[in-house]
């Protein structure tokens, strides 16, 4: 394995992130961190936990309440029909679960379909496992859905298991219940696998609605469903997710790359996750009434930029995923980027990002690094403060001559 890691690749999201912190006073509109605190129903839960010296070891696969209470979120909100808390395994974030899956399931020289553009540590994570992931494209002009007689031929003897992940990280794209039929009626006919990435299932915008494909007829057994409290309930360092796995040797599978990994998810965050999913839903509906505005504020600004980015607002996740203006490709700016971010090419979307980042202290993630799809496109996270999304407009009118 040691010598394999050196062909895995590392995000650019990390690259970005580094750069970041060379800049004074920025804008961190480059990573998915929300600028919300966690509810207080998981602090209290977690300062009960260390008051009560819960800092002991634990289950591999996670506290009983909260497996139960995580069934049973999984039977209602999603519809899964998850039959005992045994199926449920809690991991150190949504990237813990999806490493431990694909280590369960995936043999060297599979093949994944993974939806281009995509949170980049997906594919990673394939080819973590030794399989090999096969670029699906989204399209923008399919408000970034597949089209799915493409996806179909995608499919060879060798493909082991779709990735969906629906809301789309970077695009907000949502698959429709027709889609998910679709592809839940290829994965039956083709005995195929599907990881169900739904990270962003509770930011929805317009009426947007999120259907799990694990929910669709005899799809659970067949189906890894993913899911992270980072983004729901704000908690992206505390490191809380989970995977619900039917197939009981995938799932003993899981278990132990937990077990060789983190022999059990940090006890005092799991009483958190207790207290989160006791809480109710009221704090996740204050955050989403808040993204909302934030959606709105962002996309106005981008609007008054006299066209550099374009885009409709997504109806889901939290990110602006904008095409660039291609004649900037003429501008002396493109010209001179490609410094401080080098080894890109003549790509657009990386020098742009340099552009923003070190003229303009603006963080920001280039399309490109989400898939061959992505390029010609910036990732802007909207799920910051006001002040900071208004700040990192007023910064773009100034660096691109828009009158302020
Ligand atoms: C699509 C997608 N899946 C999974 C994750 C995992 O998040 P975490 O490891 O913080 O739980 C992320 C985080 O950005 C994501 O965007």
């Amino acid at each position: 394995m040691a010598e394999y890691l050196d062909s895995v690749p590392l995000s650019g999201i990390t690259l970005i992130r580094d750069l970041m912190y060379s800049v004074k006073d920025p804008f961190r509109l480059d990573q998915g961190d929300v600028s919300f605190d966690a509810p207080d129903s998981v602090k209290a839960a977690m300062r009960k936990a260390i008051d009560d010296n819960r800092s002991h070891y634990l289950q591999t696969n996670g506290l009983p309440r909260l497996r139960e209470l995580i069934a049973q979120k999984l039977r209602e909100q999603n519809g899964t029909p998850v039959e005992s808390p045994e199926e449920i395994l809690v991991t150190n974030g949504g990237m813990h679960g999806i490493y431990a899956v694909m280590q369960a399931l995936l043999e060297p020289g599979d093949e994944v379909i993974v939806p281009d553009p995509e949170w980049p540590p997906t594919v990673g994570h394939v080819m973590a496992a030794r399989a090999v992931p096969v670029a699906c494209p989204l399209y923008e002009s399919l408000d970034w859905r597949y089209d799915l007689d493409e996806f179909e031929r995608k499919i060879t003897p060798r493909t082991k298991a779709l990735y969906i992940n629906t809301p789309n990280n970077p695009s907000g794209g949502v698959l429709t219940r027709q889609d998910l039929e679709r592809i839940a009626a290829i994965a039956r006919e083709r005995n195929l696998w599907v990881f169900s990435d739904e990270a962003y299932e509770d930011m929805l915008f317009d009426g947007a609605e999120h259907i799990s494909i694990a929910s669709l007829p005899g799809m659970y057994e067949r189906t890894i469903p993913i899911y992270t409290y980072s983004k729901t309930y704000a908690m992206t360092g505390l490191r809380l997710g989970y995977v619900a796995v039917k197939d009981p040797v995938i799932r003993d599978r899981a278990k132990k790359v937990i077990a060789y990994t983190t022999a059990n998810v940090s006890s005092v965050v799991q009483y958190g996750g207790i207290g989160a999913l006791e809480g109710g839903r009221a704090p996740i509906d204050g955050f989403v009434k808040e993204l909302d505005v934030r959606r709105a504020l962002f996309y106005k600004g981008l609007a008054e930029l006299g066209g550099i980015f374009t885009g409709k607002p997504p109806k889901a996740a939290f990110y602006a995923f904008v095409k660039i203006d291609p004649a900037w490709k003429s501008s002396p700016e493109y010209k001179q980027a490609g410094k401080a971010l080098p080894g890109h090419g003549d790509s657009i979307s990386w020098r742009m990002a340099e552009h923003l980042i070190t003229h303009g202290r603006i963080g920001n993630v280039p399309g490109a690094d989400f898939g061959a799809q992505g390029e010609g496109h910036i990732r802007f996270c909207f799920a910051r403060e006001r002040a900071e999304l208004s700040g990192a407009i007023e910064s773009m009118k100034a660096l691109f001559g828009v009158r302020v």
